[in-house]
């Protein structure tokens, strides 16, 4: 079983004590219920580093609805078993009181990267992530830290916010853990039912649709998400939020492509939220 440890100091102290033995860091931050997508993240850690760390906390900050935060799945004693099979040496669980004493009054904010996509619909979100992770990172000192590419406009920011404060640590995105049907596993697929299940394919559907009308040679963002629209209007149940072309790296929107794009959606299946992304021209992610 890997060491837990809940408490800043502990988490310091054992990771000095690698480093002094001239053991490589590699972090994997998350908010538990993991799953084979976290797990990918980890076996990359370990193959890469000789001591790694993975951190499981529900980060209040960047939960911009309550309802979300209340229900979002805990489930400590699997994701031991988890971290464990890989195996990881430290799993850092803090509690919203360790982290945050008192009112965090230093934020980390990345504008122009937020204003589309998720951000424009999550208020406050992505300066939640940014604030935690850099916080993780100033605990940990990782030299290399784990993003998965499934939340593309967060790996995007905190790139840009390693980058922008200097920060020393090499940051790896991973490509997206996908079920066979093409659902990328989310902790928060747990919350639907089984026909909720089926309908959330719809997001990567569409996604690969569009990819294919650009393999056709299609080259409107607009024409393409007019054809695409309709798909998510023959059920009640399911609502598209957006879906947007953008350039990879500034993440903004491209009406006329010609070069490589990002292809993003958000939908919601009753009261659940899910993302995705792929990236085009690129086969790998077809199913
Ligand atoms: P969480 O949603 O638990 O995700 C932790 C990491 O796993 C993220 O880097 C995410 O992109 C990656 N991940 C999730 N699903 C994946 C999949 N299907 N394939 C590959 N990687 C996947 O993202 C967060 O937590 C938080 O915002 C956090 C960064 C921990 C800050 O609180």
């Amino acid at each position: 079983m890997p060491e837990l440890a809940s408490f800043i100091p502990a988490i310091v102290e054992i990771v000095k004590n690698a480093r002094d033995h001239g053991r490589s860091i590699g972090f994997v931050p998350t908010m538990g219920a993991l799953h084979a997508g976290h797990l990918k993240l980890m076996q990359e850690a370990r193959r890469e580093n000789n001591f790694v760390v993975v951190s499981i906390f529900v980060n209040p900050l960047q939960f911009d609805r309550k309802d979300d935060l209340d229900r979002y799945p805990r489930t400590l004693a699997a994701d031991m078993a988890v971290c464990s099979t890989v195996p990881v040496d430290l799993v850092f669980t803090p509690s919203a009181a360790e982290l945050y004493p008192r009112e965090q009054r230093a934020f980390v904010d990345v504008p122009g990267l937020t204003n589309h996509l998720c951000g424009a619909f999550r208020p406050g979100h992505f300066r939640g992530v940014a604030t935690v992770v850099a916080k993780l990172f100033n605990i940990v000192r990782p030299d290399r830290a784990y993003f998965g590419e499934k939340d593309a406009q967060q790996l995007a920011v905190i790139r840009r916010m390693v980058e922008d404060l200097n920060m020393p640590v090499a940051v790896v995105g991973i490509p997206t853990v996908r079920e066979p049907d093409g659902l990328a596993l989310s902790s928060r697929n747990k919350h639907l039912t089984a026909e909720q299940r089926q309908l959330a394919t719809l997001l990567p559907q569409m996604i690969n649709e569009a990819r294919s009308r650009l393999d056709e040679g299609e080259r409107s963002a607009s024409t393409i998400r007019e054809a695409l629209e309709p798909m998510f209007r023959t059920h009640a149940d399911v609502r598209l939020e957006y879906f947007e072309i953008v350039e990879p790296s500034t993440l903004a929107p491209v009406e006329r492509i010609d070069g490589p794009v990002l292809i993003a959606g958000a939908i919601w299946v009753g009261s659940t939220r899910l993302i995705d992304n792929m990236r085009w021209p690129g086969g790998q992610e077809r199913n």
